[in-house]
C-alpha cells in the first residue's frame, strides 16, 4: 500500500505522540467520578506530521470546485468566495453562543434581518424566515405552511399537491413526509407543465402545486401567470422551488409570477458552501397572507433593536437555535459584494455559459429540447446509441480527465439524461477544456468502447457500487474486512 493511501490507524505506532505536555503545567481538574473515562481511549499514536498528512490526503481525495469544473445540473455548484468565509468567521460572529442575551448579538441580527428583506426583494414574497436547514428542509416547512394554511380556513378536505413529473425527487418526498398525496402530472416533451393535465387535476381537494422554475431541464414556464391563475382559482397555493433561481436572480421574480411561497436554496444561488445534506440552508419565504405561519424564529426589528420573534400561526422551528448562522453571514456577504445594480449580471452569464457549452456538443449528443436554455440543459446521452456507451459510462470517463461528471439520469423525462449547469463562475478556457474532453471521450467510444465503459481508471476508487456506498458506507476503519 502507498505510503499516502494508509490510515491514520495503520500509521499507529504505540507511544508516539504528536505533543508532549508536562502533566504539572496542565491546570487541575476536578471531574466528578462518573464523567472521567474508566478505560484508555483507543485512538491512533501518532506524530502532528502524521496527522497533518492523513487529513491533507484525505482532503485530496475528495473532489469539490476548488478542484475543478463541477458541471453538476440543478445543483449550481459555484465558487464560493474567501471574502464570505473571512466575514463569517470574523470573532463578534464566530465566537457567538447560541444562548447569549439578543442585545449583546446586535450586528448577527442585523445580519440576519437585512437578509430575510434582501430575499425578499429579490424574490417579490412578503417575509422570509431563515430557520430551515437544506433546499429540502425548506420545502417541508413550505408544505407545513401549506397545510396549516388549509386547516385554518377548515378546509380540511385539500390533501393533494400536484407535481410535474421533471420535478427533483425531493417534491413529492417532502410532500409524502408532510402527509399530502402526491398528484403527478405528465409534463410537456420540454419538461414544461402541460396545462390540460393540470387543469385535469385541479379540484376543491388541491392543496397546492409545485414548481421550479426554470425547470430542470433549464426551460423557463412561460404559461407561468396562467398556471398561477388555475391553481389560484382552484383554492389552492403556488409553491416556487427556488433551486433554480440561478438563471433568474435580478431579473425575475417569482412572487411576480405568482408564487405564495419559496424556499431559496442559499448554497446554490448565493454561494454558499454544498456538501453532505448540510452546511446548506434553505430560507423560506411567503406572500402577505401567509406571514404569520412563518417557522420560527423569524427575526423583526423596533426602536430597541432587532429580536427574535414567533410568527402567531406558525409552524414552529425546524431546528434547533437561530438555524446556519455562519451560512446566513456568508450569503450576505456574496448579494453585498453584488449589490442591487450587479447581482441581476449572474443569470445573464451563467444561461450564455450553459448555451456555449450546449452549442458546442450538440452534434455529439442528443439534443432533446431544442433552442436556447437557460442556466442548464440536457443532454440524452451520445447520438448514435448504437455505440452502447451509455451516459453513466461517459459521466465516469470524465472523472478520469479530471472533470466532476454532470448530473445523470434526471430528470426522468428522459431515458440517458446528462445534465449540464456551467454555472456564471467558469471562464471560456476551462468550458472549451471540458468541450475538448467531451469530444475525445465521444472519440474513445467509437474507437475504444471498452475503454469508457470501465472507466474510471485514474480515480482513487474504481466504478462502485452507488446504492452500497451510499446506504452502507463503511465510516470506521475498524469495519473494513
Ligand atoms: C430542483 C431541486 N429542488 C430541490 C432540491 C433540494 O435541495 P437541497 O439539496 O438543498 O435539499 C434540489 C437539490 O439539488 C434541486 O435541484
Amino acid at each position: 500500500m502507498k505510503y499516502y493511501n494508509k490510515m491514520i490507524f495503520e500509521m499507529s505506532k504505540p507511544g508516539r505522540i504528536g505533543y508532549n505536555i508536562e502533566e504539572k503545567n496542565l491546570p487541575e481538574v476536578n471531574l466528578p467520578k462518573h464523567l472521567c473515562r474508566q478505560t484508555k481511549a483507543d485512538l491512533p499514536e501518532v506524530s502532528e506530521l502524521d496527522v497533518v498528512r492523513h487529513y491533507t490526503n484525505v482532503s485530496q481525495k475528495n473532489f469539490g470546485v476548488e478542484n475543478g469544473f463541477y458541471p453538476l445540473g440543478s445543483c449550481t455548484m459555484k465558487y464560493n468566495p474567501k471574502i464570505n468565509d473571512e466575514l463569517a468567521t470574523l470573532p463578534g460572529f464566530a465566537n457567538i453562543h447560541p444562548l447569549q442575551p439578543v442585545e449583546t448579538i446586535q450586528g448577527l441580527l442585523k445580519v440576519y434581518y437585512d437578509l430575510q428583506e434582501m430575499l425578499s426583494e429579490i424574490s417579490g414574497l412578503k417575509a422570509y424566515s431563515l430557520n430551515p436547514f437544506a433546499g429540502a428542509h425548506g420545502e417541508l416547512a413550505g408544505l407545513m405552511i401549506i397545510k396549516a394554511y388549509h386547516e385554518k380556513n377548515q378546509d380540511f378536505k385539500r390533501n393533494k399537491i400536484i407535481i410535474p413529473d421533471s420535478a427533483h425527487g425531493t417534491n413529492p418526498a417532502s410532500a409524502t413526509v408532510c402527509g399530502f398525496e402526491t398528484i403527478e402530472i405528465k409534463s410537456n416533451p420540454d419538461g414544461t407543465v402541460n396545462l390540460e393535465a393540470l387543469k385535469s387535476v385541479l379540484n376543491d381537494e388541491t392543496a397546492g402545486l409545485m414548481l421550479t422554475n426554470p425547470n430542470t431541464a433549464g426551460v423557463f414556464e412561460k404559461d407561468i401567470t396562467e398556471i398561477a391563475a388555475l391553481v389560484h382559482k382552484a383554492g389552492g397555493l403556488l409553491y416556487y422551488d427556488g433551486a433554480n433561481l440561478n438563471a433568474l436572480v435580478g431579473k425575475a421574480k417569482p412572487g411576480d409570477m405568482g408564487f405564495d411561497i419559496t424556499h431559496i436554496n442559499l448554497h446554490k444561488t448565493f454561494s454558499t458552501p454544498h456538501g453532505g445534506g448540510g452546511p446548506g440552508s434553505g430560507p423560506v419565504g411567503v406572500c402577505e397572507k401567509l406571514v404569520e405561519f412563518l417557522p420560527n424564529p423569524v427575526v423583526r426589528k423596533n426602536d430597541k433593536g432587532y429580536y427574535f420573534d414567533e410568527a402567531k400561526d406558525s409552524i414552529g422551528a425546524l431546528g434547533l437555535f437561530y438555524g446556519n448562522a455562519s451560512v446566513y453571514i456568508r450569503a450576505y456577504v456574496y448579494i453585498m459584494t453584488f449589490g442591487k445594480e450587479h447581482l441581476s449580471d449572474i443569470g445573464p452569464m451563467a444561461v450564455l455559459n450553459a448555451n456555449y457549452v450546449k452549442d458546442a456538443l450538440k452534434d455529439l449528443f442528443e439534443l432533446p429540447i431544442g433552442g436556447y436554455c437557460l442556466h442548464e440543459f440536457v443532454f440524452d446521452g451520445l447520438k448514435d446509441q448504437s455505440i452502447g456507451v451509455k451516459t453513466l459510462d461517459l459521466a465516469k470517463r470524465l472523472l478520469d480527465y479530471g472533470f466532476h461528471a454532470p448530473t445523470v439520469y434526471f430528470p426522468l423525462i428522459f431515458t440517458q439524461s446528462m445534465m449540464i449547469e456551467p454555472t456564471e463562475v467558469e471562464s471560456k478556457e476551462t468550458l472549451d477544456e471540458f468541450i475538448q474532453v467531451m469530444r475525445t471521450i465521444v472519440k474513445e467510444s467509437i474507437e475504444t468502447p471498452e475503454l469508457v465503459k470501465t472507466a474510471p481508471h485514474n480515480t482513487i476508487v474504481r466504478r462502485l457500487d452507488e446504492a452500497k456506498a451510499a446506504r452502507q458506507p463503511i465510516v470506521k476503519f475498524k469495519d473494513i474486512k
